[in-house]
Formats: C-alpha cells, sequence, structure tokens
C-alpha cells in the first residue's frame, strides 16, 4: 500500500501537473492570435539560432520569457494544482475566524490567482502581468510556496517550454470544440 500510494502521488506531482499545463497553453494559443505570434516569432528566432540538427540547451530555455509567461498565465487561470494542506503553527485569525493552533487548512490556489486586488480584471488572459517584477510574493503560487514548494518547478518550465518549442516551430492548429468544457479531477482537463 506504501509503495503503491509513493507511485500514484509521484505520477500526479510528475505527469498530470505538467501535462495538464501543456493543454491549456495549446488551448490559449489557439483562442488567442496576437499571443500565438508572438510565441511563434520568440521560437522561431531560438530555432534559427540552432540550425535543424541543433538541440535545445539550458541557455535557449532561459531566452524563452515571453512562452514562460504565457505558461504563467495559463497556470494562473488553469492552475494544475488546487491547493494542498498546512497546520497552523499558533492560533490566528483570518476573515473573522479564529483558527486554533494545531487544526489543518486547506490553502486554495484558485481563489488566490483571482484576487482582483493583485490581478485586475482577473478572468483576463494576459501574459504581460508576468513583465518586470511580475506579481508580488505568494499572490501567483502555482507550484504552492515555502519550505514545501514544488521541488520539481524547474524540471517542469524546462519540460514545458521545451515542448511548447517543438509544436509552435512544427505545427499550426484550432480548437475543434470552441465550446470546450473544462472538468477538474483534479488537475484540469478539457
Ligand atoms: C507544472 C507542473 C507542476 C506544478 C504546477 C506543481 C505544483 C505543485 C504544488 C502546488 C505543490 C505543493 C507545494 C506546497 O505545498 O507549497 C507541489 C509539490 C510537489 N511537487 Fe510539484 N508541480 C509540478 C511539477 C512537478 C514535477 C515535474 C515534479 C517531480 C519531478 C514534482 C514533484 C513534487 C513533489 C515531490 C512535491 C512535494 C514536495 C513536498 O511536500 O516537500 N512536481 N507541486
Amino acid at each position: 500500500m506504501e509503495i503503491s500510494t509513493q507511485v500514484i502521488c509521484l505520477l500526479f506531482a510528475t505527469h498530470h501537473t505538467t501535462s495538464s499545463v501543456i493543454t491549456f497553453i495549446l488551448k490559449y494559443l489557439a483562442e488567442f492570435p496576437d499571443v500565438y505570434s508572438k510565441v511563434l516569432k520568440e521560437q522561431m528566432e531560438i530555432a534559427k539560432s540552432k540550425g535543424p540538427e541543433g538541440f535545445l540547451k539550458w541557455d535557449d530555455i532561459q531566452k524563452m520569457r515571453y512562452t514562460w509567461n504565457v505558461a504563467n498565465e495559463t497556470m494562473r487561470l488553469t492552475p494544475p494544482v488546487q491547493g494542498t494542506f498546512r497546520e497552523a503553527i499558533t492560533d490566528i485569525t483570518y476573515a473573522g475566524f479564529t483558527i486554533p493552533r494545531g487544526w489543518k487548512m486547506h490553502w486554495n490556489v484558485n481563489t488566490t490567482h483571482r484576487d482582483p486586488k493583485y490581478f485586475p480584471d482577473p478572468e483576463k488572459f494576459n501574459p504581460s502581468r508576468f513583465e518586470g517584477k511580475g506579481p508580488r510574493p505568494f499572490t501567483f503560487v502555482p507550484f504552492g510556496g515555502g519550505p514545501r514548494m514544488c521541488p520539481g518547478r524547474e524540471y517542469a518550465r524546462a519540460q514545458v517550454l521545451a515542448f511548447i518549442h517543438h509544436v509552435v516551430t512544427r505545427f499550426k492548429w484550432e480548437k475543434v470544440d470552441p465550446c470546450e468544457k473544462v472538468a477538474y479531477n483534479p488537475s484540469p482537463i478539457p
């Protein structure tokens, strides 16, 4: 039971999350041609600098700034992980409720990412939110925060950006069903 629990956890943590982000980046790129053009431009410049046989290197990943902003805006609106659990280490008061020390709490990614105080017009897909210094600390938390923050985040970034690079430089696509609904299971899937 212990081994199977660990394996399922690993599959969820590594596969569901990354594949969900990639899926929704493709969805948003199909919906916003202006965003798609900028991603394509950035990725074509990198592809041209490498030639047909050149492999992507770590330095190339660092150049994919706009594409990563698009990935971040995707994770803001459709976060792969909906939150995790924490334990109150002291008595705290939040929104008029007292939470005693030792209680377990669930912190929620979706509502944090849709707070209009930090993300004006929160429902709008706008990758420019991540330009410059980007959102304030702990307002954008797709990978969590603090000592238990996702240890796979840099690997996930490289994987997502490499995948998007190869897709946009080879294919153009459109949504088959423009009214496709999103289900949460627990990561979002079409
Ligand atoms: C886009 C992809 C991913 C997202 C959005 C994501 C998100 C998260 C979140 C929200 C947490 C909880 C953090 C917290 O409690 O503060 C977490 C934990 C974790 N993630 Fe990821 N993750 C992703 C990819 C990965 C990958 C690729 C790996 C491994 C290769 C991984 C391994 C882990 C592990 C082991 C934990 C538990 C860390 C701990 O409790 O100390 N994740 N992840």
